[in-house]
Protein backbone atom coordinates (compact mmCIF):
# COMPACT_ATOMS: atom_id res chain seq x y z
CA UNK A 1 0.00 0.00 0.00
CA UNK A 2 3.16 2.37 0.53
CA UNK A 3 3.54 2.56 -3.62
CA UNK A 4 0.27 4.30 -3.60
CA UNK A 5 -2.40 4.20 -6.07
CA UNK A 6 -0.13 5.18 -8.91
CA UNK A 7 -1.69 6.51 -12.33
CA UNK A 8 -2.82 4.64 -15.25
CA UNK A 9 -4.85 5.51 -18.37
CA UNK A 10 -8.25 4.78 -17.09
CA UNK A 11 -9.77 3.50 -13.29
CA UNK A 12 -9.66 0.00 -14.34
CA UNK A 13 -5.74 0.16 -15.28
CA UNK A 14 -5.29 2.00 -11.74
CA UNK A 15 -6.80 -0.27 -9.58
CA UNK A 16 -4.97 -3.29 -11.45
CA UNK A 17 -1.46 -1.63 -10.88
CA UNK A 18 -2.18 -1.19 -7.20
CA UNK A 19 -3.38 -4.42 -6.60
CA UNK A 20 -1.69 -6.86 -8.46
CA UNK A 21 1.12 -6.98 -6.45
CA UNK A 22 -0.34 -7.03 -3.22
CA UNK A 23 -3.50 -9.67 -4.72
CA UNK A 24 -2.03 -12.91 -2.72
CA UNK A 25 -1.67 -11.27 0.45
CA UNK A 26 -4.94 -8.83 0.37
CA UNK A 27 -7.17 -10.18 2.73
CA UNK A 28 -4.26 -11.28 5.68
CA UNK A 29 -3.81 -7.17 5.95
CA UNK A 30 -7.24 -6.31 5.23
CA UNK A 31 -8.34 -8.34 8.71
CA UNK A 32 -6.90 -5.52 10.32
CA UNK A 33 -7.71 -2.50 8.75
CA UNK A 34 -11.45 -2.87 7.35
CA UNK A 35 -13.47 -2.92 10.23
CA UNK A 36 -17.01 -3.43 10.54
CA UNK A 37 -17.46 -5.98 7.55
CA UNK A 38 -18.98 -9.02 9.46
CA UNK A 39 -21.58 -6.55 11.48
CA UNK A 40 -23.09 -5.68 8.08
CA UNK A 41 -23.32 -8.53 7.13
CA UNK A 42 -25.21 -9.55 10.30
CA UNK A 43 -27.31 -6.37 9.62
CA UNK A 44 -28.21 -7.06 5.89
CA UNK A 45 -29.19 -10.76 6.88
CA UNK A 46 -30.85 -11.66 3.35
CA UNK A 47 -34.03 -13.67 3.84
CA UNK A 48 -33.88 -17.56 1.73
CA UNK A 49 -33.91 -17.27 -1.54
CA UNK A 50 -32.59 -14.03 -2.12
CA UNK A 51 -30.51 -12.59 -4.89
CA UNK A 52 -27.14 -10.88 -3.48
CA UNK A 53 -24.45 -8.66 -4.96
CA UNK A 54 -21.75 -7.23 -3.89
CA UNK A 55 -20.27 -4.23 -5.97
CA UNK A 56 -16.32 -3.82 -5.60
CA UNK A 57 -16.59 -7.44 -3.71
CA UNK A 58 -12.59 -7.61 -4.43
CA UNK A 59 -11.18 -11.75 -3.34
CA UNK A 60 -14.82 -12.56 -2.28
CA UNK A 61 -13.71 -12.79 1.14
CA UNK A 62 -16.85 -10.64 2.59
CA UNK A 63 -18.94 -13.44 1.10
CA UNK A 64 -17.85 -16.22 3.74
CA UNK A 65 -19.19 -13.90 6.39
CA UNK A 66 -23.09 -15.08 5.45
CA UNK A 67 -21.26 -18.49 6.56
CA UNK A 68 -23.94 -21.49 5.59
CA UNK A 69 -26.91 -19.10 5.45
CA UNK A 70 -25.42 -18.52 1.48
CA UNK A 71 -26.35 -21.75 0.73
CA UNK A 72 -30.22 -20.53 0.99
CA UNK A 73 -29.37 -17.70 -1.51
CA UNK A 74 -30.95 -18.09 -5.07
CA UNK A 75 -27.47 -16.97 -5.67
CA UNK A 76 -24.77 -14.35 -5.06
CA UNK A 77 -22.92 -11.90 -7.30
CA UNK A 78 -19.31 -10.34 -6.64
CA UNK A 79 -18.91 -7.52 -9.14
CA UNK A 80 -15.49 -6.32 -9.36
CA UNK A 81 -13.37 -4.19 -11.77
CA UNK A 82 -9.66 -5.71 -10.76
CA UNK A 83 -8.72 -8.97 -12.50
CA UNK A 84 -6.07 -9.70 -10.09
CA UNK A 85 -8.40 -9.43 -6.93
CA UNK A 86 -11.29 -11.47 -9.20
CA UNK A 87 -8.56 -14.05 -9.49
CA UNK A 88 -8.35 -15.07 -5.76
CA UNK A 89 -12.48 -14.77 -5.25
CA UNK A 90 -12.49 -17.15 -8.46
CA UNK A 91 -10.05 -19.20 -6.60
CA UNK A 92 -12.04 -19.13 -3.22
CA UNK A 93 -15.48 -19.56 -4.56
CA UNK A 94 -14.25 -22.08 -7.25
CA UNK A 95 -16.59 -25.08 -5.34
CA UNK A 96 -19.93 -22.81 -4.98
CA UNK A 97 -22.23 -22.79 -7.98
CA UNK A 98 -24.47 -19.94 -6.39
CA UNK A 99 -21.47 -17.85 -6.02
CA UNK A 100 -20.90 -16.05 -9.74
CA UNK A 101 -17.48 -13.89 -10.38
CA UNK A 102 -18.24 -11.19 -12.37
CA UNK A 103 -15.73 -8.68 -13.96
CA UNK A 104 -17.44 -5.36 -14.72
CA UNK A 105 -17.10 -1.70 -13.60
CA UNK A 106 -20.14 -1.17 -10.90
CA UNK A 107 -21.03 2.18 -12.79
CA UNK A 108 -23.16 0.03 -15.43
CA UNK A 109 -23.08 -2.98 -14.41
CA UNK A 110 -26.88 -4.48 -14.10
CA UNK A 111 -27.92 -7.94 -13.35
CA UNK A 112 -30.21 -9.90 -15.12
CA UNK A 113 -32.62 -10.38 -12.20
CA UNK A 114 -33.80 -7.68 -9.82
CA UNK A 115 -31.71 -8.24 -5.98
CA UNK A 116 -33.05 -8.37 -2.66
CA UNK A 117 -29.76 -6.59 -1.36
CA UNK A 118 -26.67 -4.68 -2.76
CA UNK A 119 -23.66 -3.94 -0.45
CA UNK A 120 -20.34 -2.31 -0.57
CA UNK A 121 -17.52 -2.72 1.62
CA UNK A 122 -14.78 -0.51 1.59
CA UNK A 123 -15.28 0.14 -2.13
CA UNK A 124 -17.30 3.47 -2.43
CA UNK A 125 -14.33 5.36 -1.63
CA UNK A 126 -12.35 3.77 -4.28
CA UNK A 127 -15.03 4.45 -6.91
CA UNK A 128 -14.59 8.14 -8.65
CA UNK A 129 -17.58 7.94 -9.38
CA UNK A 130 -19.63 6.64 -6.48
CA UNK A 131 -22.89 8.66 -7.33
CA UNK A 132 -23.61 6.93 -10.24
CA UNK A 133 -22.86 3.78 -8.76
CA UNK A 134 -25.03 4.10 -6.11
CA UNK A 135 -28.03 5.30 -8.70
CA UNK A 136 -26.73 2.08 -9.97
CA UNK A 137 -27.13 0.22 -7.24
CA UNK A 138 -30.65 1.68 -6.39
CA UNK A 139 -31.66 0.46 -9.90
CA UNK A 140 -30.24 -3.42 -9.41
CA UNK A 141 -32.73 -3.59 -6.44
CA UNK A 142 -36.19 -4.69 -5.93
CA UNK A 143 -38.61 -1.97 -4.17
CA UNK A 144 -38.31 -2.53 -0.82
CA UNK A 145 -34.59 -4.54 -1.04
CA UNK A 146 -31.68 -3.28 1.41
CA UNK A 147 -28.78 -1.28 0.27
CA UNK A 148 -25.72 -1.76 2.65
CA UNK A 149 -22.60 0.25 2.73
CA UNK A 150 -19.13 0.05 5.31
CA UNK A 151 -16.41 2.43 4.39
CA UNK A 152 -13.85 4.69 5.71
CA UNK A 153 -15.39 7.86 7.19
CA UNK A 154 -15.03 11.35 8.39
CA UNK A 155 -15.72 13.29 11.17
CA UNK A 156 -18.56 15.04 11.58
CA UNK A 157 -17.85 18.11 13.83
CA UNK A 158 -16.90 21.48 12.68
CA UNK A 159 -14.59 22.73 14.86
CA UNK A 160 -10.55 23.10 14.26
CA UNK A 161 -9.57 19.56 15.79
CA UNK A 162 -12.21 17.92 13.37
CA UNK A 163 -10.99 20.31 10.19
CA UNK A 164 -7.83 19.46 10.92
CA UNK A 165 -8.93 15.48 11.51
CA UNK A 166 -10.44 16.11 8.27
CA UNK A 167 -7.80 16.65 6.10
CA UNK A 168 -5.27 14.60 7.98
CA UNK A 169 -7.29 11.84 6.90
CA UNK A 170 -8.41 12.75 3.32
CA UNK A 171 -4.34 13.16 2.26
CA UNK A 172 -3.74 9.95 3.97
CA UNK A 173 -6.27 7.72 1.82
CA UNK A 174 -5.51 9.97 -0.93
CA UNK A 175 -2.46 8.26 -1.48
CA UNK A 176 -4.11 5.05 -2.14
CA UNK A 177 -6.91 5.92 -4.54
CA UNK A 178 -9.19 6.23 -1.23
CA UNK A 179 -11.46 9.56 -1.33
CA UNK A 180 -13.25 10.16 1.98
CA UNK A 181 -16.24 12.17 1.21
CA UNK A 182 -19.22 13.31 4.00
CA UNK A 183 -21.73 13.41 1.10
CA UNK A 184 -22.03 9.48 0.90
CA UNK A 185 -23.54 9.07 3.76
CA UNK A 186 -25.77 12.05 2.67
CA UNK A 187 -26.19 11.06 -0.10
CA UNK A 188 -27.10 7.18 1.33
CA UNK A 189 -29.99 9.02 3.54
CA UNK A 190 -31.43 10.96 0.79
CA UNK A 191 -31.82 8.07 -1.53
CA UNK A 192 -33.18 5.23 1.31
CA UNK A 193 -35.21 5.32 3.99
CA UNK A 194 -32.43 4.37 6.51
CA UNK A 195 -32.44 1.51 8.70
CA UNK A 196 -28.89 1.97 10.62
CA UNK A 197 -26.39 4.73 10.65
CA UNK A 198 -23.40 3.99 13.11
CA UNK A 199 -20.45 6.49 12.61
CA UNK A 200 -17.42 5.56 14.99
CA UNK A 201 -14.27 4.92 15.28
CA UNK A 202 -11.34 1.74 14.96
CA UNK A 203 -7.77 1.47 15.70
CA UNK A 204 -5.43 0.84 13.10
CA UNK A 205 -2.57 -1.91 12.46
CA UNK A 206 0.56 -1.04 13.81
CA UNK A 207 -0.08 2.72 14.64
CA UNK A 208 -1.14 2.72 17.72
CA UNK A 209 -3.23 5.67 19.31
CA UNK A 210 -4.62 6.77 16.27
CA UNK A 211 -8.52 6.35 15.88
CA UNK A 212 -9.84 5.99 11.87
CA UNK A 213 -13.01 7.04 11.57
CA UNK A 214 -15.89 4.36 9.52
CA UNK A 215 -18.97 3.91 9.53
CA UNK A 216 -21.65 1.14 8.53
CA UNK A 217 -24.89 2.22 6.84
CA UNK A 218 -28.44 0.14 6.09
CA UNK A 219 -31.50 1.75 4.16
CA UNK A 220 -34.01 0.50 2.44
CA UNK A 221 -35.48 1.11 -1.17
CA UNK A 222 -39.03 2.72 -1.04
CA UNK A 223 -41.59 0.12 -1.55
CA UNK A 224 -43.38 2.22 -4.78
CA UNK A 225 -39.41 1.83 -6.23
CA UNK A 226 -38.91 6.00 -5.88
CA UNK A 227 -35.97 7.60 -3.96
CA UNK A 228 -35.85 10.77 -2.37
CA UNK A 229 -33.36 13.31 -4.14
C1 LIG B 1 -10.68 -1.65 -0.68
S1 LIG B 1 -11.23 -2.79 -1.89
C2 LIG B 1 -12.53 -3.62 -0.99
C3 LIG B 1 -12.74 -5.02 -1.48
C4 LIG B 1 -13.76 -5.83 -0.67
N1 LIG B 1 -15.08 -5.27 -0.78
C5 LIG B 1 -13.35 -5.97 0.78
O1 LIG B 1 -14.13 -5.59 1.68
O2 LIG B 1 -12.25 -6.51 1.02
C6 LIG B 1 -12.13 -1.80 -3.06
C7 LIG B 1 -12.60 -2.61 -4.25
O3 LIG B 1 -13.40 -1.81 -5.11
C8 LIG B 1 -13.11 -2.22 -6.46
N2 LIG B 1 -13.57 -1.16 -7.38
C9 LIG B 1 -13.16 0.13 -7.44
N3 LIG B 1 -13.82 0.78 -8.41
C10 LIG B 1 -14.69 -0.11 -8.98
C11 LIG B 1 -15.68 -0.02 -9.99
N4 LIG B 1 -15.89 1.12 -10.65
N5 LIG B 1 -16.39 -1.13 -10.29
C12 LIG B 1 -16.19 -2.29 -9.61
N6 LIG B 1 -15.27 -2.42 -8.63
C13 LIG B 1 -14.53 -1.36 -8.31
C14 LIG B 1 -11.60 -2.43 -6.42
O4 LIG B 1 -11.14 -3.18 -7.52
C15 LIG B 1 -11.44 -3.15 -5.10
O5 LIG B 1 -11.62 -4.53 -5.22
Amino acid sequence: MARGAGHGDSHAERLERFYRPQAGHYDSFREKLLHGRRELVELLDPPEGSIVIELGAGTGRNAEYFGERLLDFQHFELVDLCPALLEQARRRWALQPRVRIIEADATTYRPLQAADCVYFSYALTMMPQWRAVLDNALAMLKPGGLLGVVDFGLPRGDCVVDRCACEFWRRWFGHDGVHLDRAHVDTLQQLTETRVLRETTAALPYLPGLRMPYYLFLGRKSLTGNTAR
